[in-house]
């Protein structure tokens, strides 16, 4: 969906969508297409590439805000339709920063000896979930999954810290507010388009340029690495702006920096691991390199990683 065809439905521009958020498309599932669906297509993709068998997944995490139903998790539907029989899994639910705190999760199970092969996804299907009458925020979600495959790494490769918050302060500004057990479906929640989503976009763009630079500073100083060490910076894809200033307090060159926002928009669990893909089809990850990946999104959440690709071979 180009945002000429948002055009067609809200009073919107391109050029106001492009200027305020740097998205110019964001893609769109056929109706009736659940976050399953995605992420189980995500999951074939990567295992595929590393020549792994479904069946020898042990866990699968699956970050999302929209899940196919309430219960059970999503998890649960892709380790069926995957056919990973051995898998056990279940669901995160941290909005934007929900797949740092998926792979935050899945490799202390890798770390710990427990499992060998964990299946971390971020998937949202966000435009079952947005107003399109409500301009602010209908132009800013797309559609998307992304799946990444943990296994214990060698020669020090892998995930080495993370930094994680929370501001429960911060709900009333993105939410959700219906649908759960506070407010469950009714004819009012409907008529009052509570099962969409809301934003106070200002306020939360003002939280998210202060703690992307605030946590990956923190993160990279406790472990004695500087913003000049970093490799790759693969943030969150909220707006570019967000980005933008993350990169200048951080004092990044912008060829360090994985931006696909004008391709997807905010596809909230599924930035980080598409904006990972981006830069393996780019090229751009070798080895060794250390990547510091950041998000925040709803609650308020905050997370920020630290890890040395491990360069691993796959097709
Ligand atoms: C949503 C966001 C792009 C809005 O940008 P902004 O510069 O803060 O714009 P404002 O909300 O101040 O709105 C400015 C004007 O644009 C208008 N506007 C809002 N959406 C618009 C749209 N799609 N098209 C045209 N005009 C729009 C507003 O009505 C307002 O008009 P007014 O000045 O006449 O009242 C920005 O706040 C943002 O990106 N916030 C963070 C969102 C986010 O990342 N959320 C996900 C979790 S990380």
């Amino acid at each position: 969906m180009t945002n000429q065809d948002l055009e067609k439905l809200v009073d919107t521009n391109d050029e106001w969508i492009r200027t305020r958020t740097g998205i110019q498309k964001r893609h769109v599932v056929e109706p009736g297409t659940g976050t399953s669906e995605l992420a189980v297509r995500a999951a074939r993709e990567a295992l595929g590439r590393r020549g792994v068998e479904p069946s020898e997944v042990e866990l699968i995490i699956v970050a999302t805000v929209t899940p196919d139903m309430p219960f059970p998790a999503t998890a649960c539907l892709v380790q069926d339709k995957l056919k990973a029989g051995r898998a056990w899994g279940f669901d995160i639910s941290a909005a934007c920063s929900g797949f740092l705190y998926a792979l935050t999760m899945g490799a202390q199970f890798v770390q710990n000896g427990v499992h060998r092969k964990v299946l971390v996804i971020g998937a949202d299907v966000m435009t079952a979930i947005l107003n399109y009458e409500d301009r602010a925020t209908c132009v800013l979600f797309g559609d998307g999954a992304g799946a990444v495959l943990l296994e214990p790494g060698e020669d020090g490769s892998g995930i080495f810290d993370f930094h994680h918050e929370v501001d429960g302060s911060g709900g009333c500004y993105l939410n959700m507010p219906a649908g759960g057990s506070l407010h469950p479906a009714s004819h009012e929640t409907v008529d009052k388009k509570m099962h969409y989503v809301r934003q106070e976009g200002q306020h939360v763009f003002k939280y998210a340029v202060r703690k992307f630079a605030e946590a990956s500073r923190h993160l990279l100083e406790r472990n004695g690495l500087s913003p000049a060490q970093v490799d790759l910076f693969v943030a969150h894809q909220a707006n570019i702006r967000i980005i933008d200033a993350a990169k200048e307090r951080l004092g990044l060159p912008e060829e360090k920096v994985v931006k696909n926002i004008h391709e997807y928009g905010n596809t909230t669990a599924a930035t980080i691991p598409l904006a990972l893909g981006t830069a393996l089809d780019q090229q751009r990850l070798e080895k060794g390199d250390l990547v510091l990946m950041a998000a925040v999104g709803a609650g308020f959440t905050v997370g920020s990683v630290l890890l040395r690709w491990s360069g691993v071979d796959w097709s």
